[in-house]
This record gives C-alpha cells, structure tokens and sequence, in this order.
C-alpha cells in the first residue's frame, strides 16, 4: 500500500520519490497533486503529481524544509505512507486545449527552484501533443537544479542561477524580459514559484499585455474545496487553489 518504488536525490535537499498508487495514476493530469501522510498521526503534505505510469505508480519531488518533509526525506525504497489522497485538484488549463489549438500556441513557462516539479508534468503533456514550450528554470544556484536534461528534451530551456554556477547569470525575470524585448511574444505565461518572483513575471506579463497563470500555494487542510482554509481573494473574488 503506496510503498516507494524508487528514492533519488535530484538536487541539494531535494527527493524524488515513484510511489505505488495505481488507482491514482490512472486518472491523474498536469497539474493535479496529492495530499499524502507519512503516518496515522502525521501531517497532511500536499504535492503536485509530477508524472504517472499509468496502471502503477506516481512520481512526486519535493524539498525537505521543514518537519513533515524531512520525515519524508528519511523514508527509503519499500518503506510505505500511510495515506495518498488524489488526485486533487483542477488540472492545468493548457490540457484542455485540443491538438490542433495547442499546434500554434505558444507558452513560456517560468520556473524557480523546487518550481520546476510542477511545470514539469505541463511541458511533458505539451511536448506529447506536438507542443513545443520556452521554459526558464532558475535557481541561486547550480545544486538547487534538477530535471534540466529532462526539459531540454522536450522544450526550449534557458537555465538562470543568481551565482552564474549555470547558465546566465541572473534572475528568470531578466531572462524572460530579454525575450520578450527581443520580440518573441506569447499566448500565455505560466510562472510557478516564490511569491515573490510570480509577482514580477506577472508585472512583465502585463507590461507586454501577455495572460499569465501563476500557482500559488496556499495552506492547505483537506485538499477538496470543502474548508476553505486555501481560500485566497484575487481582483475581489475568492478563489480556492
Ligand atoms: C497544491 C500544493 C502542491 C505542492 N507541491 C509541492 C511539490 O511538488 N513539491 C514540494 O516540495 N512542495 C510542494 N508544496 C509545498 C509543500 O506542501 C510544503 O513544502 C510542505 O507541506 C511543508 O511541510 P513541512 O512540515 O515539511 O514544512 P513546515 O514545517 O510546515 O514549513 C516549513 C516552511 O515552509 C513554509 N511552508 C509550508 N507549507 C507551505 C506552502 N504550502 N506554501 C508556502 N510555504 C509553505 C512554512 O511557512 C515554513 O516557513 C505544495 C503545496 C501545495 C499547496
Ligand atoms: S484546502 Fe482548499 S478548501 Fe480545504
């Protein structure tokens, strides 16, 4: 019962974890996460579904920051979670769009750091339905990077660290001002990451009058839309994550 398949570390502090939940890998979409509980007692962590194999397993990646993680960080291959709940959540928007609509669409996506988990699944769905994407992965440093092989196959990278330990030196913010200065225009941004750093791609964004989807991720309690706890309000509506 959801016992990990496979354990990797991807990057400093950071794990990949392919975890047996056939049921869940059956229907899960981009864009969609679990909430999954280390023991009876533990807490409820949310994470995105960041690929599937459909009749057998989910792969999630997370960051160890703080109690609940780094209990996860110390859990091996055939160690077992007590609860996976999923898949929760809306899908991303973009797998909505038909082949033939996704053929001339053009999507930037703008990732920081442990960011690049979530935009993963949405590249991967893009690049199997003849889509090819701009992503911009960025983090402080070299270390703190992963899956960069992975979204060079499938989509045009640009790689930023603060440090210049790879790629250009800078924010994802310069990188993607560069492009968009240069001409290059898109249908749609989506920025997944620090508060902060959406915050100035959507600044960017609606300097060039591009639509910009951000993810944010809220406190969470049960993941379904019934305690209202990731209740956010945008322009004077509220929404729920
Ligand atoms: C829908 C959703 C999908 C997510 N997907 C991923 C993923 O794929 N990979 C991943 O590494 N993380 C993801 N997260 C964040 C992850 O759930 C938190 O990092 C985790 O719950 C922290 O638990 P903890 O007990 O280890 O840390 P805590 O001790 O609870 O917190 C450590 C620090 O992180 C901050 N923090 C905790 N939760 C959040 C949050 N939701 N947003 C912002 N800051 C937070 C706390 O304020 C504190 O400063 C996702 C969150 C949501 C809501
Ligand atoms: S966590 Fe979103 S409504 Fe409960």
């Amino acid at each position: 019962m959801y016992s990990i398949i496979r354990k990797r570390k991807l990057a400093e502090d950071t794990y990949l974890m392919e975890i047996e939940a056939p049921r869940i890998a059956k229907s899960a979409l981009p864009g969609q996460f679990v909430i999954v509980k280390t023991t009876e007692r533990g807490e409820r962590i949310p994470l995105t579904i960041v690929d599937y194999d459909r009749d057998k397993c989910i792969t999630l990646i997370f960051k160890a920051i703080g109690l609940s993680t780094r209990e996860m960080a110390s859990m091996g291959e055939g160690d077992s979670f007590k609860d996976v709940v999923g898949p929760l959540g809306r899908a991303s928007n973009l797998v909505s769009l038909t082949d033939n609509e996704l053929a001339d669409y053009r999507v930037a996506f703008v990732a920081g750091g442990i960011g690049i988990a979530p935009v993963y699944p949405q590249v991967k769905w893009l690049y199997e339905h003849g889509n090819r994407p701009d992503v911009i992965a960025g983090a402080k440093t070299k270390s703190l990077l992963f899956y960069t092989d992975e979204l060079q196959k499938m989509s045009d990278l640009h790689v930023v660290t603060d440090d210049e330990s790879y790629g250009m030196k800078g924010m994802v913010t310069d990188c993607l001002r560069n492009i968009l200065e240069n001409g290059v225009r898109y249908d749609e941004i989506v920025a997944v990451g620090s508060m902060i750093m959406m915050k100035f791609v959507v600044e960017l964004a609606r300097e060039f009058s591009i639509p910009c989807t951000v993810s944010l991720n809220s406190l969470m309690v049960d993941g379904t839309g019934m305690c209202g706890a990731c209740r956010v309000t945008i322009g004077g509506k509220t929404k729920f994550k």
